[in-house]
């Protein structure tokens, strides 16, 4: 699969790696292709990974994932507003205030992105857990849960198999509507991550009896 990842940086040069490995074509979708930092990750990510200009990035490609901060958005989707038909994966948490679009109560950037991105259907996912447990999912016995949603059932079908590919056990959790819930639980995982005696190792998994 083409997959391009706007925002080369922790989350999305992770996610280029661990796929490319596994066989799919990675663009990364940068405001200059030829820094010195892209061009590092381009060489980490080798399988003849490609950085384009975010626009031409996400054209060319089968999948988008979204891994810039929250307040670069309205910039990203600028560039791409008139593209149709593409699935995007939200990773992005809206930590810090984005002034330009500030979110109303019980809404959520992946509902706000949706909103202006009505050719793409949207995806929620990868925004639970810190970048660093990327590469390796495994803890004990178990696999991190990798926790979705969106209203499109085909994207999501997407996205659980791009999730199972990266190592984690897909968990869809309904329509759009609950990205607010996984945007929450990203702020749980950032609270724990920092408190004496737990760390950033950490992931989330729902447990059955
Ligand atoms: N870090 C985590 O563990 C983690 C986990 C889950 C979700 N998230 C969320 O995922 C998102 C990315 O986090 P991160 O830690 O990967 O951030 P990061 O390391 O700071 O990387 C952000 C990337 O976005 C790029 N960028 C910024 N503005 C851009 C624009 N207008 N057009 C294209 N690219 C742009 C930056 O490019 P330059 O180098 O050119 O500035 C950088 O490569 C955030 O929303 C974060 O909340 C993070």
């Amino acid at each position: 699969m083409k997959i391009c990842i706007i925002g080369a940086g922790n989350v999305g040069g992770s996610l280029g790696k661990i796929w490319a490995e596994k066989g799919h074509t990675i663009i990364y979708g940068v405001r200059n292709p030829l820094t010195p930092k892209v061009q590092t990750l381009l060489e980490e990510t080798g399988h003849s990974a490609t950085a384009e200009l975010v626009k031409d990035a996400v054209q060319k490609s089968d999948v988008t994932v979204l891994a810039t901060p929250w307040e670069a958005v309205g910039e990203v989707i600028f560039q791409i507003i008139d593209l149709k038909g593409k699935i995007l994966i939200d990773c992005t948490n809206p930590i810090q205030p984005n002034p330009e679009w500030p979110l109303s109560q019980g809404s959520s950037a992946a509902e706000e992105i949706a909103k202006r991105l009505s050719g793409f259907k949207v995806v929620k996912a990868f925004n639970t857990i810190g970048a660093g447990n990327l590469s390796d999912l495994t803890f004990g016995s178990l696999h991190a849960d990798a926790f979705m949603c969106g209203d499109d059932a085909e994207a999501k079908k997407i996205v659980s198999q791009l999730a199972k590919d990266i190592g984690f056990d897909a968990l869809d959790v309904g329509g759009l509507r609950s990205a607010e819930m996984l945007e929450s639980l990203a702020k749980l995982w950032i609270t724990l991550a920092y408190q004496p005696g737990i760390g950033p190792n950490i992931a989330f998994k729902l447990l059955h009896k």
